[in-house]
């Protein structure tokens, strides 16, 4: 038996469509039912329904032995895992944006960072660690703001000078006023592995890993 994470944000579609190459479908449809365990349809798997951010704790922990989650949350959990497949889909970037006209934007590209003197830089974002590590590297004094979701909206209000998040088509940024300031990761889909699991189960994971990552 094994166990497969699902994303249950936007990628979980292209997800669903890469098992079912290697013959693994969940027997209900999960956009139908409350259930957030799933048997696969005539194999010895089932599907378990995660927010995204989730998918490394679970399979680094086994409680799952396969999932398939964003390079952003791989890096930003720092789990222990395997991360054999860059599955292509699920493109965007993690970039840093401010307001159009704030003094952030207007400062970045001239090496200032644009904060106030004597006081950190208010940075918004779902990702502290990987913020975190792009500020350390330039020295920038910093203070995340960590929040869960609409992050564009932290430097608008006021409660951020800039933010670090996904950029998928910049419509979000474009329609709340922001510009990106810089990119600081690439980010697709990828698959990730238990370690202990692809040791004990390998002859039940190797095929579903060559189906999951190859041609369709
Ligand atoms: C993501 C991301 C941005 C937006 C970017 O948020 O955090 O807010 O998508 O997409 P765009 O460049 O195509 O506009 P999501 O929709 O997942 O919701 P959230 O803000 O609640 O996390």
């Amino acid at each position: 038996m094994i166990t497969v994470a699902l994303p249950k944000g936007r990628t979980l579609q292209a997800t669903l469509d890469r098992f079912a190459r290697a013959g693994l479908s969940p027997e209900e449809d999960f956009a139908a039912t409350r259930k957030l365990i799933v048997p696969a349809r005539g194999a010895q798997a089932r599907f378990v329904l995660l927010k995204d951010p989730d998918v490394p704790l679970y399979v680094e922990r086994g409680a799952a032995d396969l999932g398939v989650c964003g390079l952003d949350h791989v890096l930003e959990s720092g789990a222990d895992l395997l991360v054999p497949l860059d599955l292509g889909f699920g493109a965007c970037r993690l970039c840093l944006a401010a307001p159009r006209d704030s003094a952030v934007a207007r400062g970045w590209r001239s090496g200032d960072s644009g904060a106030e003197k004597g006081r950190s830089l208010r940075v918004a974002t779902k990702y502290p660690r990987l913020t975190a590590r792009a500020f350390g590297r330039r020295g920038v004094p910093l203070d995340v703001v960590r929040l869960s979701g609409s992050v564009e909206l932290a430097a608008v209000a006021d409660l951020a000078d800039a933010i670090v998040d996904l950029v998928e088509t910049g419509r979000t940024l474009e329609e709340n006023g922001l510009v990106v300031l810089e990119d600081l990761l690439q980010v697709s889909a990828r698959l990730v592995v238990n370690r202990a699991s692809y040791r004990l189960k390998l002859e039940e994971l190797l095929p579903v890993l060559e189906r999951v990552g190859g041609p369709a």
